[in-house]
């Protein structure tokens, strides 16, 4: 299945949900050619959402040629308007724009609705509508704003609303009756086929006498890209970890003790913690600090390679929600930066090295699934996110030691007081973060000043939203405690109850 991009935040979310259903999808620009289509095979199309008008003068269409080839097309959102607009019907700015949950009437039996209960409710976010259908296209779902809420004609089907996100009860089922009853596609698309598809791909670009460096972190992403490489290259791989000094707790022995049997020599631990700490001396910036340190890894694979000789490839754990934050490579124009993820937004215009990024287009839970089927220990498939610049995000304003100990140290208690509650594996993230913020405290009989720890803990599917943990006010009291009592400098520690949005997961 092809979805064709035209600009929604949630676009790629339609290709994973599609891939859920264990069919193999890809996004694609809007303006794919016919001749790209029919050489990628594919058996249906979706028109994504997106953030433009069909009838602005620059307004993303499909090629004309597109529906030439006969294949049948699901539109969802825009994607219906773009098919009402090139087909010849007439889109307008609605005066009943719909906005969150409505409840949508089946007016017609099709197989897109096959065992969808009448009514039905669906999330909705339009300010636009038919008011002319092409010719051939019949009405088979209302609502009460759109009396167009879903629209057909033969093999071309189009929605208003988004079957994609979980708002829409029975979305799975329509997206399921499209792929499986309208286009015919066979359920074959497992963790396993991805693993040798990746491995095709690889040995495909790297050539028999070139050899591959994998910045390894520890992480879910980037210790799969290495099982995999190991498994495509075999001995050309060398996997570098290095140690910045901004790791978690315990970080640096764990991937020793993980990786040196399965890989020997070919594991490189580099310390340069002394080199990336001077860079970031006096730099308060969030976004100086993620380039910083963008740049302070290339310097060190750099020199990595020369040690070790010509090495051509570098390959990084880069997941798509990486890209879409960063809002480069193959995410859409229309998404806006977030934060400049290093692996991502830190790379330098001129890289010594040609890119491999295996995972680029799967979701970190996607990931979780292909570390597990490669064989990677759970307590690594677990293991919580960590962003690349590592706690320097973590750390508010200034990286200093002394703020750097408290929130690595801060940090391992809450991760500890999780994973004895039976609680770590159920929330997304769990770090204390730490500012210049200073609080006054009494210890023992006197007045002590420190400073405050912010603790947070999300719960979350995919990063790209969060809600903050309910925790039992008893284990946060323990965190609290053990905070205040074994961590230098400490005086009072808080909670984050912001949700991502507003708030973002990391603090910067
Ligand atoms: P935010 O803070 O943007 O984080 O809500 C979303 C997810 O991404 C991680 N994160 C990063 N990962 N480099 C990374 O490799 C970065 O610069 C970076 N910033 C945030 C964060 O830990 C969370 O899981």
């Amino acid at each position: 299945m092809l979805v064709l991009d035209f600009g929604a935040q949630y676009a790629h979310l339609i290709s994973r949900r599609v891939r859920e259903l264990g069919v193999y999808s890809e996004l694609v620009p809007f303006d794919i050619a016919a001749k790209e289509v029919l050489r990628k095979n594919a058996k249906g199309l979706i028109f994504s959402g997106g953030p433009s008008s069909v009838y602005d003068e620059r307004a993303p269409l499909a090629r004309e040629e597109i529906y030439d080839l006969g294949l049948p097309i699901l539109g969802i959102c825009y994607g219906l308007q773009v098919l009402v607009h090139q087909r010849g019907g007439k889109v307008v700015r609605s005066n009943r724009r719909e906005y969150g949950k409505a409840l949508v009437n089946v007016v017609e039996e099709v197989a897109l609705f096959n065992g969808i209960p009448n009514p039905t409710t669906c999330w909705m976010s339009h300010g636009d509508a038919p008011e002319v259908l092409p010719e051939h296209f019949k009405v088979i779902a209302k609502s009460e704003n759109s009396p167009y809420a879903a629209i057909a004609s033969g093999k071309m089907f189009a929605v208003q609303f988004h079957p994609e996100v979980t708002h829409t009860s029975d979305g799975m089922k329509m997206l399921s009756n499209f792929v499986f009853d309208v286009c015919g596609c066979t359920r074959n698309w497992t963790t396993e086929t991805m693993i040798e598809d990746a491995i095709k791909e690889i040995q495909g670009k790297v050539g028999a006498n070139e050899r591959v460096l994998c910045a390894l972190s520890g992480g879910v992403d980037s210790s799969t890209v290495a099982a995999i490489l190991g498994r495509a290259v075999g001995k050309r791989l060398f996997c570098v970890f290095v140690d910045h000094g901004l790791l978690r707790e315990g970080e640096r022995e764990r991937v020793e003790s993980i990786f040196k049997r399965r890989l020997g020599r070919n594991l490189v631990v580099a310390d340069d913690s002394k080199k990336f700490l001077s860079k970031l001396k006096g730099v308060k910036d969030p976004e100086r600090k993620r380039k910083i340190v963008g740049a302070e890894f290339i310097r060190t694979f750099e020199r990595t390679s020369r040690k070790l000789g010509k090495i051509q490839w570098l390959a990084q754990g880069t997941l798509y929600t990486d890209i879409i934050e960063s809002a480069k490579g193959a995410a859409s124009k229309h998404e806006s930066k977030i934060k400049s993820h290093h692996n991502v937004g830190g790379l330098p215009k001129k890289l010594g090295f040609k890119l491999l990024e295996p995972l680029k287009d799967l979701y970190k839970d996607e990931v979780r699934q292909v570390a597990h089927t490669l064989g990677l220990p759970d307590e690594l498939v677990n293991t919580h996110p960590f962003p690349g610049p590592g706690l320097s995000v973590r750390v508010i304003g200034e990286v200093t030691r002394e703020k750097l100990e408290i929130s690595r140290k801060a940090s391992g208690i809450v991760e500890d007081e999780l994973k004895e509650a039976g609680m770590y594996e159920r929330v997304w993230q769990a770090y204390a973060a730490v500012g210049d913020d200073l609080a006054t405290g009494v210890k023992g009989d006197s007045r002590d000043v420190g400073h405050m720890v912010t603790i947070r803990v999300v719960e979350s599917k995919d990063a790209m939203t969060a809600d903050w943990s309910r925790l039992p006010y008893e284990l946060l009291e323990k965190v609290s405690n053990r905070i205040t009592n074994e961590v230098p400098g400490v005086t009072w520690v808080t909670y984050a109850v912001s949700s991502k949005p507003p708030s973002t997961i990391e603090p910067q």
